[in-house]
């Protein structure tokens, strides 16, 4: 593929709270790709994901990161994710007096008026998603993701379980449509039933219009949600990239090997 990439990040170095995370990171991720992005706790995954969202704790102190050729470095948080950065956080906040219903509505309106700014609208926006096409929307992704309708109406993540809030976050990655999306961790504290439905719901929101990346400790995922690319962090850069087999290297050898510096060969 030879189009620019969607996401392009090139020697990123980032610090918090002054002590420097990310030490010259560069990674593509085109529409239609899936990458896993694997390594050890507090290699700086979490804090890549941040970064590329624009929470602002972390500092870009070099480097630089495009979206569709285009630096987001001066672009807020919201502004990112109207123009098409989606992330699925690790941990989701709870947002008590919002119903999971009303959260997805503004913010599918907000996307759908970064789209139309961008010129990229497929429906004129004016006041926002007729409320019964919302719904219909709505109905279709929670089955989609085998969610009771229920939680529709509950406030977002207020008392979910850990497997209940993963699927809202995929739910709204669902909703929004995003070119790329980051799903840190989306796998973690899913039973085996739920890490089945949620990969489902990501197989079927994969294809040529958006790109993935999936920050996972685990091979299990991966065999739902097929990589094309798997790439090992280890204190703040990528150290190693492959493809799914690298992956299966890692579940049985750990990351020993890397951390010794005894491997250097690259696909
Ligand atoms: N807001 C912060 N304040 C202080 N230190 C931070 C902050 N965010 C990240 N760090 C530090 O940055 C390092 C990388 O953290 P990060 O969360 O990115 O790791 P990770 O690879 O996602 O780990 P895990 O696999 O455990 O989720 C850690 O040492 C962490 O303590
Ligand atoms: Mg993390």
């Amino acid at each position: 593929m030879s189009h620019v990439p969607e996401l392009a990040v090139k020697n990123l170095h980032v610090a918090v709270e002054g002590k420097e995370i990310l030490k010259g990171l560069s990674l593509e991720v085109r529409k239609g790709e899936i990458h896993a992005l694997m390594g050890p706790n507090g290699s700086g995954k979490s804090t890549l994901a941040n970064t590329l969202m624009g929470y602002p704790r972390y500092e870009v102190t070099s480097g630089e990161i495009l979206f569709k050729g285009k630096s987001v470095l001066e672009m807020e948080a919201d502004e990112r994710s109207r123009a098409g950065l989606f992330m699925a956080f690790q941990y989701p906040v709870a947002i008590p007096g919002v119903s999971v219903a009303n959260f997805l509505r503004t913010a599918l309106n907000a996307r759908r008026a970064g789209q139309e700014a961008n010129g990229t609208g497929a429906m004129p926006v004016g006041k926002g998603i007729p409320p019964k096409e919302f719904r219909a929307l709505l109905r279709e992704k929670m089955a989609l993701l085998h969610m009771d309708e229920s939680v529709a109406g509950r406030y977002l993540n207020d008392g979910f379980s850990g497997g209940e809030k993963k699927r809202a976050e995929i739910l709204q990655m669902a909703i929004l449509k995003p070119e790329i999306a980051i799903l840190d961790e989306t796998d973690s504290g899913l039973d085996i039933d739920a890490l089945r439905v949620v990969a489902e719901g990501v197989n079927a929101l994969v294809g040529p219009d958006l790109g993935v990346l999936i920050i996972t400790h685990y091979q299990r995922i991966l065999n739902y949600v097929k990589p094309h690319f798997v790439h090992v962090m280890v204190d703040g850069q990528i150290q190693i990239s492959g493809g799914p087999e690298l992956a299966l290297k890692l579940e049985s050898l750990g990351y020993d090997w890397l951390r010794e510096g005894k491997e250097v060969t690259t696909p």
